[in-house]
This record gives structure tokens, sequence and C-alpha cells, in this order.
């Protein structure tokens, strides 16, 4: 700002004019507002540039997504078994197991908690083991059998495993639930199996007995934000044959 117009005006005797000319002052304070405005907008920018940048590819993206039926140039062709139904798919590279499952097949059971591997809750079997598909790129499926929790059950008659959530109140909102049904099975396979786990002593066969520090290390990878873990542990004792103590 310019000193000696703001001095000027200050020592200025109002007797003397009562209406000194201010134009200059005037435009010098929207030149100052003007430029503090840039200022702000800049520092906003910087801030938010990730957001922006990913705005930006967002926009960048759909402008040039292929039309529904066009090939992808990067698109990938996979086959895999879906709770035993064979599944022929032509997808982006990137393209999640759980994407897959939700956006492409219509299996909507399967979970996006966080999509960063970190909840469970979008835990299903691949080949009998539990996998998080929200980490799992479909394009490495090719050949692999792929069961979710809608292809648990056996027509109307739930999996075991599934009556025991029911009958314990294993679930609040039910948002977890599928991974943590699809969890609890692989887990009673892997402790039937002999798999030691950060409870069993390293290279120490699995306990005979799945304990409740097995069970809870065996299923940390599962969170519910309920905290229905109280039936969640009765339902996986039951399904297990009432061995956990
Ligand atoms: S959505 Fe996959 S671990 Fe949370
Ligand atoms: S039942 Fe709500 S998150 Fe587990």
């Amino acid at each position: 700002m310019n000193e000696d117009l703001i001095n000027q005006v200050l020592a200025r005797d109002p007797a003397e004019d009562p209406h000194p000319d201010i134009s200059e002052f005037g435009a010098e304070r929207r030149r100052f507002i003007k430029q503090i405005s840039a200022l702000g907008a800049a520092l906003i920018a910087f801030h938010n540039l990730p957001t922006l940048s990913v705005f930006a590819r967002e926009l960048g993206s759909s402008a040039t997504a292929p039309a529904e039926g066009v090939a992808l140039a990067d698109a990938v062709s996979v086959r895999f078994t879906v709770n035993g139904s064979s599944q022929s798919l032509s997808l982006d590279a990137r393209t999640t197991l759980l994407d897959t499952l939700r956006e492409h097949l219509d299996l909507t059971c399967s979970k996006k908690g966080c999509d960063h591997g970190q909840c469970g809750a979008c835990t299903v079997l691949v080949n009998g083991r539990r996998v998080l598909s929200c980490l799992t790129l479909a394009a490495t499926l090719d050949g692999a059998s792929v069961t979710t929790i809608e292809g648990l059950a056996h027509g109307e008659g739930l999996h075991p495993m599934q009556a025991a959530f029911v009958k314990h109140d294993g679930f609040q909102c039910g948002y977890c639930t599928p991974g943590q049904i699809c969890s609890a099975v692989a887990m009673l396979a892997e402790w039937r199996n002999g798999m030691p786990s950060a409870v069993s002593s390293s290279g120490a066969p699995a306990p005979a007995d799945l304990n409740e520090d097995e069970l809870r290390e065996r299923m940390s990878g599962n969170l519910c934000r309920c905290g229905a873990y109280v039936g969640i542990r009765q339902a996986i004792q039951e399904a297990a044959g009432g061995t956990v103590r």
C-alpha cells in the first residue's frame, strides 16, 4: 500500500476540505483486495491439490471412458467360477475382485468398508481360502473358484455358520457380517488343518481346542463397528462344535 498516500489522508484537516479526493486511495484499496483474493485462491488451490488432481483425473477418465460395448485399451480377459457359476469377463486390468463382484456381477453382499484391506468387510473365499477382495485384482484369478456369502447357503438352507450368526445375534447393522461369516468359515478350515497363528508358537501345530485367544487372533482382520463381538464369538463357537473355551 502507498504509505505517502495514507499519510496525506491522515494529515488532511477535515475542515479544510470535507470531501477529500480519495479516488487514488480507493484504487489502492481495490488493488490490495484483488491481491489478497488472488493469494487466498492460490493457497486454497495448493491445499486441495490432491483433491483437485483426483477431480481432474476423474474428469479426464469420464471424458475418455469408452462407451458400453467398446473394448478397453488395457482390458484383460478372465474366466473363473463364482458360486459355482462360470464367468467370462473382459475387465480393466486394475479392477478389483470386489468391484467385479459388485459392479459387474451384481453380487452386492460383499461389502466395501474401507477399500484398503483394513476392515475385512469384503472377505470372500478363493479356492477355499479367505481373501480381501478389495486388495485382489480380478485379473489374477483366471481359473479360480470364488465363493461369496451368496454362495454359502444351499438353496433355502443356511450354511451352519450363517445359522449360528442368526441364532446368537452375531450382528447389529449387518454391514460387516458377510465378511465375518466368510472369514469364520475359512478360519475354521485353517484351524482344523493345523495352520498355526500368531498365538500358536511358530511352527507348532494348532492347539487341539480353539481357545478364545486363538479365535480373537484368527478373526482379528474382521472389524465390527457395532461391537457385536460377543455374539460373533458365540456363533463361531457353536459352528466349531462348541470347542471354543
Ligand atoms: S473393504 Fe476390503 S478390507 Fe475393508
Ligand atoms: S454388525 Fe454393524 S459393523 Fe458389524
